[in-house]
């Protein structure tokens, strides 16, 4: 059996279970060794498209690609063996309609191994999502902030402050649980509309930036780790990754310049070959 059948993995049921019970505990990894050291503490790894800014240094998620998701969620497939593994559709790739999703989710599903998509709310999503669960493939809905509409909004800018724009988010939300969606991202809102929204729908929310009382939280794992001097308000760092990185290559470096790397303890030392 392949290490990439599902087996043992968490499921995506499962995580629609978990609806006002235990926390669902989520990350994102894009990588293969970062991967395996969140596996065994999250129920959940998104291959997020944050990646493209993450990784890639785009300067939003725009320009990500479906073969960028694929390549990272292969890595992020090899290197996980429990959590539930979704990827995002990536900008392009779902919106036009229902038919050009399945084929982006099925490539996706297909080439990864990954059990579910995520794709953010956006016209018609809802025909989408109910195209692709009515297909065999299960899907995140992702409302609020929408990173992949960050040009339409002039920016990534927190959502919910006026009654309409409530109106909206809790519309696209109920939207994305009647259509099938078996969880719901909930970004960048007032904390209000995220209880709203998740004593509304019947799909476990994950929020980011949202509210302590969605049913699971989710943070852009290099976030977390502190592998940038700025990060959004709702970000708790975990760890401080920029300073542990520049004081190791710092190090690194010092020992170059001053011959002291590499020693002798990190030579090979052949010896000749009897005669
Ligand atoms: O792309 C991403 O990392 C995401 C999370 C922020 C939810 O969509």
């Amino acid at each position: 059996m392949s290490k990439h059948v599902a087996a043992s993995r968490i499921t995506a049921p499962q995580i629609r279970s978990r609806k006002g019970g235990d926390k669902i505990v989520c990350l994102t990894a894009y990588t293969a060794p970062v991967a395996a050291l969140l596996d065994p503490h999250t129920d959940l790894l998104l291959v997020g498209d944050s990646l493209g800014m993450v990784i890639h240094g785009l300067p939003s998620t725009v320009g990500v690609t479906l073969d960028m998701m694929i390549l990272h969620g292969q890595a992020v497939m090899r290197g996980s063996s429990r959590a539930l593994v979704v990827v995002d559709l990536p900008f392009g790739t779902y919106e036009a309609d229902p038919a050009t999703a399945y084929r982006s989710a099925v490539r996706v599903m297909q080439e990864t191994g990954c059990q579910a998509v995520k794709i953010e709310a956006c016209a018609g999503a809802a025909e989408i999502i109910a195209f692709l669960v009515g297909r065999g493939i299960p899907v995140i809905g992702h409302v609020g902030l929408r990173p992949q509409a960050a040009n339409v909004d002039g920016g990534f800018k927190a959502k919910g402050r006026t009654d309409t724009e409530r109106q909206a988010v809790l519309a696209e939300a109920r939207a994305a649980d009647q259509a099938g969606a078996f969880a719901i991202v909930i970004e960048g809102v007032a904390a209000s509309l995220a209880d709203e929204i998740t004593n509304a729908v019947g799909a476990p929310t994950i929020g980011i930036g949202a509210s302590p009382r969605c049913d699971g939280q989710i943070l852009v794992t290099d976030d977390m780790l502190g592998l940038f001097d700025w990060t959004p308000k709702f970000v708790r760092r975990y760890g401080d990754m920029r300073a542990l990185i520049a004081e190791a290559a710092a190090a690194y470096a010092a020992d170059v310049r001053n011959g002291r790397f590499p020693a002798q303890a990190e030579l090979y030392a052949f010896k000749p070959p009897a005669s």
